[in-house]
């Protein structure tokens, strides 16, 4: 199962760390307007969101975006006691946020409120290597998301992800969480639409 999934992250970093420059830029625009634009954004005033790393889209203006919309932004920071995710409050990125693991910039746990619990959280986007249009999700392998969102009170997840993300099958676990919007550059996709047939 690890090995399969290993495999299927190799070969979707490869083809998304080769998006030249300009046209990742353009599919992030898409991909941000699409966001916008799902009522269920719209609707949330509290959100998790996350920095981006790499090739992946370009969360960071979303962050940017969700605080001038005046909602509440919770980002992850990783536990490195207990291997999971602490979610923190965030109204100024500029001056809050440090390099964590991968030099991912997280809370400076100091300059923030840290959230009670999951479930302050509406709507959240997840970062991710690959999805199925039924909603699974490979994320990088820590299992750092499918052990935050391993309760019964889950947000509405999305991901944001460029068309060379969504693949057919991906390896499931019982553990794995799958997700119910995937917006990319050319659609929204609503999962569990998808689950229907
Ligand atoms: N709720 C959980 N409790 C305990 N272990 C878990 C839980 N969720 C996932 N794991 C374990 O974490 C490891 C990595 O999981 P997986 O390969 O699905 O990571 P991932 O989904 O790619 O990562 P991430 O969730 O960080 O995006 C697996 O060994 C998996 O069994
Ligand atoms: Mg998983």
């Amino acid at each position: 199962m690890q090995s399969l999934k290993q495999s299927l992250r190799k070969s979707i970093l490869t083809l998304r760390d080769g998006l030249p420059f300009d046209v990742k830029s353009g599919f992030d625009a898409a991909i941000m307007a699409r966001i916008l634009q799902l009522p269920q954004y719209r609707k949330a005033q509290t959100l998790l969101g996350y920095m981006n790393f790499g090739s992946e889209f370009a969360s960071e203006s979303w962050v940017n975006q969700v605080l001038k919309d005046g909602k509440r932004l919770a980002l992850p920071r990783v536990n490195r006691h207990t291997n999971t995710l602490d979610l923190y409050f965030v109204d100024d990125p500029e001056t809050q946020l440090e390099p964590g693991l991968w030099g991912i910039r997280e809370p400076m746990v100091e300059r923030c409120e840290r959230l009670k619990a999951i479930n302050e959280v509406e709507f959240a986007l997840l970062p991710g290597i690959a999805f199925t249009r039924k909603g699974a999700r490979l994320g990088y392998g820590g299992g750092f998301y499918d052990k935050l969102l391993s309760g019964s009170a889950r947000p509405v997840l999305a991901v944001a992800a460029y068309g060379l993300q969504v693949v057919e099958e991906i390896p499931q676990e019982e553990t794995d969480v799958g997700v119910e919007w995937i917006i990319t550059e050319n659609e929204t996709i609503s999962c569990r639409q998808e689950n229907k047939f």
